[in-house]
């Protein structure tokens, strides 16, 4: 097994509360992902009581937990760490009320003999994110606690400031871990380092030098078992108001004065705050042909399964350089980029038909999948007679450097960090609440839904959207292949 470093982990052993725990996310990432931190030595010990309106006994979340892994583990499953993980498994059902759950909980705090901290994560809808709390107030486990709540926190400016406020009467702000599993992402970080460890490129970071900025997550994925949720929730609150605005601040905010969670939510928060109200005739909502026929599903769903807007910072760094954001389930291509476009150079010495700007601006593109890969396309000159120019790009893989090895997950990186009361990649009650405000225009007049075709980049009014741009995606030209053999 790995040696993991000190320092790494949490300092105690941790009594983790899964509610939602045979839910779709904890079926696919925390129960994995609490799994891999478990055997692999990262917390001192843990134990974990999972709470769902299922009428299970301990045996039968065991076997749930047992078919999550054999499904989502992406690593190799021993039979001596199932066993020793499957009896640190506990499990309570909802109706059994405050009382087992408390019940629980000591036992599991007993078991791990030292002294120990909960940490209870709210795998839930916004609607039955307050019970959840409130059971735990009345089940007596906030003291030594952490909260994970999951997005989308609330589901508008009223909903959100409201749960904020009642989350307040149980949980001090410090003890509340708003989770965005964008921000765990290894690529998402490396933006941080990218910008701010190199002299190169901050000094263009600005209007004078950025034409417009895309962010573009589309998902081949399509709903699964998860068309109930989401016909409450929708692209915007599922992707939008979440991820990709977060990823937004890392791309655009001030540099902080050191990578602390106080200064980091400082400079997220002032982007937020200079963000203008997202404006409804600036984005396009689409569903995808074959969503309303979906079980779970109104026939006559309005539900946008597909967002594409335009949206603007109004700082002195960004006043006027338009941020595209686009995402959308059963689309082309799953792919998470952020692209950038600099300005045109503002006369051309090239002959006509030389092909200086025939194929865009220059970008610089990041690529957030699991191992970044970032590229910087310019024009250069195509060997030969004459001036015929072509667009060349430079292209790093993180694959290529051999430094990847054991990464964690975007989600256990962000457990990890909660067990050891670290906010840095956390979000704020002010932040979220800007991001509702934001977005109150787009909520009360949404447009229309327009069709569009499984398989497709979307409806057609996105080019108009972004005109007289051109999205990035799909690529002209494919990423280099990684080198399989590394650096
Ligand atoms: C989740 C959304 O938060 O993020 C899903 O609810 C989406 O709808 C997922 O598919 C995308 O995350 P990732 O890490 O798979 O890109």
């Amino acid at each position: 097994m790995a040696k993991i470093p000190p320092g790494v982990g949490p300092r105690f052993p941790q009594v983790v509360v899964l509610f939602g725990a045979t839910g779709d996310l904890a079926r696919r990432k925390l129960l994995p992902g609490l799994f891999h931190l478990a055997t692999a030595g990262f917390i001192p010990g843990c134990r974990i009581v999972g709470v769902s309106l299922d009428d299970l006994d301990a045996e039968g979340f065991r076997q749930s937990a047992r078919g999550a892994l054999d499904a989502f583990f992406s690593r190799k499953l021993s039979d001596d760490h199932w066993s020793a993980f499957a009896a640190t498994l506990d499990y309570v059902p909802l109706s059994a009320g405050a009382g087992a759950l408390r019940a629980a909980v000591l036992a599991a705090e007993q078991s791990l003999g030292a002294e120990s901290r909960r940490l209870h994560y709210l795998s839930v809808p916004p609607s039955s994110a307050l019970p959840a709390v409130r059971l735990l107030g009345e089940a007596g486990l906030v003291e030594n606690a952490r909260i994970i709540m999951e997005k989308p926190f609330g589901t508008d400016l009223a909903s959100a400031v409201s749960l904020n406020q009642k989350l307040h009467e149980v949980f001090d702000e410090d003890r509340i871990f708003r989770i965005d599993h964008f921000l765990g992402k290894e690529p998402a970080q490396n933006i941080l380092a990218f910008r701010f460890a190199n002299g190169l490129f901050e000094p263009i970071w600005n209007r004078m030098f950025i034409d417009h900025v895309q962010i573009d997550v589309p998902e081949t994925l399509g709903l699964g078992k998860r068309s109930g949720f989401y016909e409450q929730t929708g692209a915007y609150r599922d992707m939008v108001v979440t991820h990709l605005f977060q990823i937004l601040a890392f791309m655009a905010m001030e540099p902080p004065t050191s990578l602390e969670p106080v200064p980091i939510s400082e400079e997220k928060n002032k982007v937020f705050r200079s963000m203008l109200p997202v404006q409804p005739h600036d984005v396009v909502r689409g569903q995808y042909v074959g969503y309303r026929q979906e079980d779970g599903v109104d026939p006559e769903s309005e539900t946008e399964t597909f967002i594409a807007l335009k949206c603007f910072i109004d700082n002195w760094r960004w006043a006027g350089v338009p941020f595209f954001l686009r995402t959308g389930k059963k689309l082309a291509e799953g792919q998470r980029i952020i692209s950038i476009a600099f300005r045109e150079p503002p006369k051309s010495m090239f002959p006509p038909g030389s092909g200086v700007g025939a194929q865009g601006p220059d970008h610089l593109t990041f690529d957030l999948a699991d191992a970044s890969k970032m590229s910087l396309s310019f024009y250069g000159k195509r060997p030969g007679p004459g001036m015929r120019l072509d667009k060349l790009s430079l292209q790093f893989a993180m694959h290529d450097t051999g430094l990847i090895g054991e990464v964690l997950e975007a989600y256990e990186r962000l457990i990890l960090d909660a067990m050891r009361g670290d906010r840095t990649l956390f979000t704020t009650a002010e932040g979220i609440e800007r991001l509702w405000q934001v977005s109150t225009l787009l909520l009360e007049a949404p447009p229309p839904v327009r069709l569009y075709q499984p398989g497709s980049w979307g409806p057609k009014s996105i080019h108009q959207l972004i005109a007289p741009h051109a999205w990035r995606l799909p690529f002209e030209r494919a990423w280099r292949a990684p080198n399989p053999l590394g650096g």
